[in-house]
């Protein structure tokens, strides 16, 4: 049992919790995640970890509280705790030797950009980071970002703060201008990968993306997590979660998706005509 130390909502959807799981913030890099399960019937979710504390012996989740597990992980509050947490999983994101970056969150993915950026910073390089949100309203951990940043430029969909445009605007921008990137790191929904990964082709500047499909077993042995990259399969659990932006199938992960979002939206109908849970 994993007990919740810290609860804080961040916005109307999104909620910070640290979580006391000594093992995994002995050992978790930038990029892995862990799968949890709220009890014995609970399905497996898997999350990036967004921070972690070695001395503390907690990881912080930023959730987004979606789908039926997600909601009840939401509803949870510090001193309850989570049946399972299973990690750290998934290959960390290769940082070494980058030196100039860009780091692009999309919405809630700015949780999972920012340890990222925060070891690169860390490591002395620099870091120009791009955070876009829908509105003012819906911005998180803008100053845990602009910590770790030499620039943090954000972004919205509506203009009601920071600059308006999707964070492709700023990205070519910034490549206009002739910065030089080691490496662009982007997360967050599928299209703003896709669209940053052909925004940065041209340019020709290798480019990460996160990708996070339905996972089951989290070992490689379901086959739930496929993805197309370069033509080949791979699973993003064991393989990833990181790929080169410029070679995966974000079309074939789109349609992936969105059946899987119907599929659950279904199972929870069911639930709430069952009162199987608070969704
Ligand atoms: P959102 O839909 O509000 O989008 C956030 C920002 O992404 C936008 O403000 C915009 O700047 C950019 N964006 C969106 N569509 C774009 C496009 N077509 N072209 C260029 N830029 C675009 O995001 P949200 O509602 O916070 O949802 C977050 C999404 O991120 C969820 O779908 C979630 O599954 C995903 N996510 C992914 C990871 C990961 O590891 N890849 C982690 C957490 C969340
Ligand atoms: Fe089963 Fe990746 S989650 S193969």
């Amino acid at each position: 049992m994993y007990k919740i130390v810290k609860k804080q909502q961040l916005n109307d959807a999104v909620v910070l919790l640290e979580i006391e799981a000594e093992f995994i913030a002995k050992k978790v890099l930038p990029g892995q995640f862990i799968i949890f399960r709220i009890d014995e019937q609970g399905e497996r979710i898997p999350l990036t970890v967004a921070d972690y504390d070695r001395e503390k012996g907690t990881i912080t989740l930023i959730v987004q509280t979606v789908g039926r597990s997600t909601k009840m992980l939401g509803a949870m509050e510090a001193g309850e705790y989570i049946q399972d947490v299973v990690g750290p999983l998934g290959i960390p994101t290769h940082l070494e030797g980058l030196k100039n970056v860009c780091v692009i969150g999309g919405g809630v993915g700015c949780a999972i950009a920012y340890p990222q950026a925060k070891a690169l910073h860390n490591a002395g390089a620099h870091v120009d980071m791009i955070a876009g949100f829908r509105s003012k309203d819906i911005v998180i951990i803008e100053d845990e970002m602009r910590a770790v940043s030499d620039n943090l430029y954000v972004m919205t969909d509506d203009g009601t703060y920071g600059e308006q445009g999707f964070v492709t605007v700023k990205l070519k921008e910034l490549l206009d201008a002739g910065n030089k990137y080691d490496a662009v790191i982007a997360i967050g929904p599928i299209p703003m990968m896709k669209f940053v990964s052909a925004t940065t082709k041209p340019y020709g500047v290798k480019t990460i993306v996160s990708l996070n499909p339905i996972m089951i077993d989290g070992t490689g042995m379901c086959g739930g997590c496929r993805v197309s990259v370069g033509g080949q399969v791979k699973f993003a659990c064991v393989d990833g979660p990181d790929f080169d932006g410029h070679e995966v199938d974000f079309d074939e992960l789109m349609r992936r998706n969105s059946t899987n979002k119907e599929q659950e939206a279904h199972d929870c109908e069911n639930c709430r005509l069952r009162g199987a849970h608070n969704a």
